[in-house]
Order: C-alpha cells, then structure tokens, then sequence
C-alpha cells in the first residue's frame, strides 16, 4: 500500500476535502427529465458513432427492458473489419459485462488493434456490450425517474436477478446461440452469483472473469477501506442520498484540466482505488475521464461495504429481521453459494497480482470453491504486476489477457 502523501492526486485525500460537497448536491434542474431524454436521444448511437464506427466496425445498437422496467443499452458488433471475417453466419455471441463505476465504454479505452471488443470481432465473435442500469445510456425506465429515490433502489442483487437474465435472453433470442460471458470485477460478480444459483446455464457456453469479485474481505484499496471503515455510504443513505456518483464529489472536469499540466502525471490516479497498476499511460487517463466514473446506486455501496467488513457473500443484508424476512423470507440473507458453480462450465479465470479490489487473498478464498471444477474446464492466469485497471487500460492487456483468452475461446466446442 503507498503511503497517502506520495500520491499527488488521491481519490481518498479530494473526497475528504469534497465532502462538502456532498451536502450540497443540486437538485434536478427544472425540467431535467425531459431535457435530458432530448440531448440524451441526440446523443442516442454515440457511442455507436464516436467508439466503433469511427473505428470501421460496424455497430448496432439495441434496447432490453428488464423485468423491473429498466430500459438497458446495448451495442452489438456484429462483424470483423476484414474481409475474411465479415461472414455473418454462425458467429459465435459474446456478452462483455463492465464492471462497477464503469460502462460499456470501458472496454474500450485501449485503441481498437488493443482493445477486447474489437479483437473479438476480429476474431470471428458477435459481440455484445451492455450498460447496467443507472449508467449514461441506461438511464431509462418504463414509470421512473432517474431523480426518482426509487430508480435507486437495488443492489447488484437486482444486477444478477434482473439486468443479466434481460440481456441474456434478449442475445439469445436474437442469435439463436448460447453466449460467452466475459466480465470485469462486478461483472464477474454477477454471472457467479447467477451460476451458483442454477440461473442463465441454459443459455452459457462459456464465463471469462477478470479480476474476479466474489469476496471482498482482504481488499486493500484505500477508498473502499475509507468509504467501508466510516460507513460513508450508509451515512449518505439515510440523509437520502440513493445515488452514488464520484462525478458529484470530485469535478471530473477539474480533474482532468489538472491532468493536463504536463508536470502532473494523474496516471497513477487510479492507486488508492484499485492498487498500483503497472502499465497505463497517461494518455488513458484522459480517455477514462471523457466519460468514467459513472453513477451507482449507494445502496449497492453499501452492499459492497457489507462484502468488505464481514467478509462473506450473501444478498443486501437490511440489518433489520422484519425486512430481511419480508424480502427472503428468512432473518438473515441468503447466501451465494460459490461452491454450486457448476464444475463442468469452461472458466477463464484472470487476476492480478497487485490488485487492490480483488486481492490475492480473496481470489484464493474463490479458487478453493472451485476446487472441485473440472480441470479441463478451467484456465487460471495470474499476472503478477496488474492491478485492476491494467486489465482494460494496460498497454500490453492484449498479449497479456486478451490473446489467451480469445485462444480458450477458439478452443472450445
Ligand atoms: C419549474 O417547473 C415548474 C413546474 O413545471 C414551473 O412552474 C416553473 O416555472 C419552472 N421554473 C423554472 C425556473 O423554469
Ligand atoms: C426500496 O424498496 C423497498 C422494498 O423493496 C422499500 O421498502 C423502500 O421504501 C424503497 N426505498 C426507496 C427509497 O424507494
Ligand atoms: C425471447 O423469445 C421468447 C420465445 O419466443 C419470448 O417469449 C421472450 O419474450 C423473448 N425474450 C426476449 C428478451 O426477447
Ligand atoms: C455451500 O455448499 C456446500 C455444498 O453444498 C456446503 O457444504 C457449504 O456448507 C455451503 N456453504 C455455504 C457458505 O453455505
């Protein structure tokens, strides 16, 4: 762990002196609601025009409502930017999951020769890229607000019970193909979760988890530990705060005019959160800040902080036996069970070695649950120098990740 004053730009040291801030967000502007829907539909295909096509990739983009009513963006890749990959038929689809604070962008911050989506294509898969709900495309909803407290109101146990089944079986229908998952930090998360429950298996061929989250209690990431340790989030909850954004804490404008002076470097930014990551350019910085961090719900902080301090995996524990029974129908919450993964679903497993939010510690505490997987079934990387950014952000992600696993993609049947 870097002691806190060698770090120029701490996440942890601005939300101590931004906290302020907090107390005073703004209230929707007048008329948020439909404004916002306006530029947003002009915005509609951004990412579309601005990420793929601009690329030479062709890019479609796709609407999944989810049982709940939240209205998810979704991007396809359908094709390869060669000839010789442009034959449409029976391309196998492959669903990228993005993790917490983050979006479907995410993937996309290497350039596209590096980066996972468009290799994929390139590489003979249907790719798709969804938005979980809450983030700048997914911010829709058949009866509520994105201002509403109750838009705001889930945890990822919403994310495993809602949003994945929706756009699993939304690529399903469309392909007539089970999928490959690949998913990052909460995204992996979330297929666990599903699996350990019996749930999606029907329509999975294959899971690719990097930086894999099922247990937090070793987490060495400083602003998890501070938001954890001085119960932040639950604070922020009860004075009705339900949505979690860093943008409203720290001006990601600010931030980035910083970032600029060339004596700066912000490339280790990223350190208090997600440990030290060996191989970001500055560069990237100031692509991530474009349009990351992106908003969660607190109560799905929360829900992480209960992860960090007891160290298990269980749904959103509402500290109250009423509540939990009224919801689960038992006093405490159920847990996910890691061990009912089942053994034979090929895994691809990658973590890094400095790694601050998936700590060695608790990938191992994983590991020992999948004890029993098949061993022909499973492939386990390790890179001993990334941290958790490294994975979309690093310069060598592609030869170091990326290559090997589209490589235990090819290999399966
Ligand atoms: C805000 O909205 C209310 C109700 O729609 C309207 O009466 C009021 O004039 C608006 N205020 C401003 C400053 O636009
Ligand atoms: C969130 O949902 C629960 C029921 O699941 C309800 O009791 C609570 O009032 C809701 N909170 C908000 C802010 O909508
Ligand atoms: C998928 O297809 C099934 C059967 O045709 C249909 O019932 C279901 O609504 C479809 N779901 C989605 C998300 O398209
Ligand atoms: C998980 O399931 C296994 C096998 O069914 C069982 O032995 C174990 O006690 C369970 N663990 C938890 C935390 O429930």
């Amino acid at each position: 762990m870097k002691p806190l004053n060698t770090i120029s730009l701490n996440y942890t040291i601005l939300l101590i002196f931004c906290a302020p801030n907090l107390f005073c967000l703004k209230a929707p502007a007048n008329g948020t609601g439909e404004a916002a829907l306006v530029a947003q539909s002009s915005d509609r295909g951004g990412t579309c025009k601005s990420m793929v096509e601009s690329n030479g990739y062709d890019c479609e983009e796709h609407w999944v409502i989810t049982k709940d009513g939240y209205v998810l963006n979704v991007l396809r890749i359908p094709l390869g930017r060669f000839v010789g990959c442009r034959k449409a038929r029976n391309r196998p689809p492959v669903l990228l999951q993005h993790g917490m604070l983050l979006d479907a962008r995410s993937w996309m911050l290497l350039p596209p020769k590096r980066s996972l989506p468009f290799n994929l294509a390139d590489n003979g898969y249907d790719v798709w890229l969804v938005n979980s709900r809450g983030t700048e495309y997914s911010e829709g909803h058949t009866s509520l607000n994105n201002y509403d407290p109750a838009y705001w109101n889930w945890s990822w146990d919403e994310l495993v019970a809602y949003d994945l089944p929706a756009t699993f079986q939304y690529v399903y229908n469309q392909t007539g193909q089970k999928l490959h998952f690949v998913g990052h930090s909460q995204g992996t998360l979330m297929v666990m979760a599903a699996m350990s429950r019996d749930q999606l298996l029907n329509m999975l061929r294959s899971a690719a988890l990097l930086c894999p989250i099922a247990y937090l209690r070793h987490t060495t990431s400083l602003l998890s530990r501070f938001i954890t340790d001085n119960f932040i989030a639950e604070a922020l909850h009860s004075l009705g705060l339900y949505k979690f954004d860093l943008n409203d804490l720290i001006t990601m404008r600010t931030l980035k005019i910083i970032c600029r002076i060339p004596s700066v470097d912000c490339s280790n930014m990223f350190t208090p959160y997600t440990g030290q990551n060996c191989c970001i350019k500055r560069s990237k910085t100031e692509i991530f800040l474009d349009h990351q961090p992106q908003p969660t719900a607190m109560k799905n902080v929360i829900h992480m902080c209960q992860m960090v301090r007891r160290g298990t995996l269980t749904m959103y524990d509402y500290n109250d036996c009423d509540e939990n029974i009224k919801h689960y129908g038992q006093p405490t919450p159920p847990a996910y069970n890691m061990t009912c993964i089942p053994n034979d679903l090929p895994i691809f497993l990658s973590y890094g070695g400095a790694d601050a939010l998936s700590d060695v510690n608790d990938v191992k505490l994983l590991l020992d649950c999948l004890r029993h997987h098949d061993p022909g079934k499973i492939v386990v990387q390790c890179i001993e120098s990334y941290a958790h950014a490294d994975y979309l952000m690093a310069e060598k992600a592609k030869e170091d990740v990326y290559d090997p696993l589209i490589a235990f993609l090819n290999k399966l049947p």
